[in-house]
């Protein structure tokens, strides 16, 4: 972003627009991504959030569009990941390292942690307001959404909820608001960190939904740090977050595999087809033309989970492993799990796969299915049928009212 631009009355985004990036920490983003920051004016001018280390003098050109930065009074730091702590030295070295850097008191400790002696914090609790001269924020502790020291900021008067990470999709544009960005896109970018970032919180995030709603914060403006705001319509992004924080799943599947002369791939294709025939939407993921975070961002509501290896020296082939590994972090919840691969002469590797997604707490089918080397005709039946079954045993449970 070159320009700040005003999002409410005295109320500016002045965070920077990372187009290039492709990779945060290991999840892809193709789409490059945003770090969001926000200017109040008041009697006391606050900031709202920094962005990344390396865009400081950046956002600092941003805020000297509106002010001179050195007249900021106030910093708010909603959370500690370097996203959006990293360049608060700068920040402070250059406005006045005295003045107060408002944190929750995990903030505290976690930024004392990456910039030790650098930092006037002040703690802030639950619910805590703080008076800027026309404007007043209260500050709601979200702790593990998705740090122990994640808090969102609530302007009272704008009804605008800063809230860091959550909403967030790493989105750099075009668009900087809702309705000025392709909705099915930032949907799938929205949906995408839902599934890679914050999942494992999901009880936590439901729990605070629950919070927001009995509090009855009006809510015409919600600004995470990634991403567009959403002005147009918050209600949408908020029911969104309803649905994946209870595990709603749709009759879908999706077919994990990996495979090393395409007779797992044959399996995948068969097991596809026997899902399709059962009116299941499913699709084959092959790990290495696909990458993790792509995946779980399918996973996320999908009913079934099928995933296939061939064995390689007695054990999961090791990109299956990695999705397996990266899976069980993210504890997604209410799944069906099925296991399947080709192998040569000793096989473990669906079994392991097995004993993996049942350590998931998936409910797994009764039996699994493996395959001598290349599966033939009768073979890719048996794999149509496989497939069939996890087809039947997704729509039983739909039917029955199962998430
Ligand atoms: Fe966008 Fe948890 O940092």
């Amino acid at each position: 972003m070159t320009q700040a631009f005003a999002i409410a009355d005295n109320v500016y985004q002045v965070g920077v627009v990372d187009w290039n990036l492709r990779d945060f920490h290991g999840y892809s983003t193709f789409q490059g991504s945003t770090y969001n920051a926000f200017l109040i004016l008041d009697e006391k001018v606050t900031l709202i959030d920094t962005v990344k280390k390396q865009f400081a003098d950046q956002l600092l050109d941003n805020i000297a569009q509106i002010i001179d930065p050195k007249k900021i009074d106030y910093v708010v730091s909603n959370h500690t990941e370097m996203d959006h702590s990293g360049s608060l030295p700068r920040v402070m070295h250059y406005i006045g390292e005295d003045k107060p850097v408002y944190c929750s008191r995990m903030g505290e400790k976690n930024l004392s942690m990456h910039f030790p002696g650098k930092l006037n914090t002040r703690v802030v609790k639950d619910q805590e307001q703080l008076q800027l001269g026309q404007k007043t924020l209260t500050f709601l502790e979200t702790r593990m959404v998705h740090w122990p020291d994640s808090m969102f900021t609530y302007c009272n008067e704008d009804k605008i909820l800063f809230a860091s990470d959550g909403f967030g999709q790493h989105f750099a544009g075009p668009g900087r608001f809702d309705d000025e960005a392709n909705q099915a896109e930032v949907m799938f970018q929205a949906k995408k960190y839902y599934a890679n970032i914050l999942l494992l919180y999901s009880p936590l995030i439901a729990k605070l939904l629950k919070k927001v709603s009995d509090l009855g914060l009006p809510l015409d403006m919600i600004c995470p740090d990634h991403g567009v705001i959403w002005r147009k319509d918050p209600g949408k992004i908020l029911k969104a977050y309803s649905e994946w924080s209870s595990g709603t799943t749709e009759r879908k599947a999706v077919v994990i595999y990996d495979t090393m002369w395409n007779s797992t791939k044959l399996m995948a294709e068969a097991i596809v087809d026997g899902l399709e025939a059962e009116g299941i939407t499913a699709k084959p993921m092959h790990i290495r033309s696909s990458d993790r975070s792509k995946i779980m961002t399918d996973v996320l509501d999908a009913k079934a989970v099928v995933v296939g290896s061939p064995t390689l020296n007695n054990q999961i082939f090791p990109t299956v492993a990695d999705i397996l590994t990266y899976m069980k972090g993210l504890k997604p919840m209410h799944k069906i799990g099925a296991a399947f691969g080709s192998y040569g002469w000793s096989g473990e590797s669906v079994k392991l796969i097995s004993e993996e997604l049942e350590a998931m707490n998936f409910d797994m089918l009764d039996q699994n299915l493996r395959i001598q080397f290349v599966p033939d005709t009768e073979k890719l039946k048996s794999c149509f049928e496989y497939g069939r079954t996890i087809g039947q045993k997704v729509n039983a449970a739909l039917d029955t009212g199962d998430a």
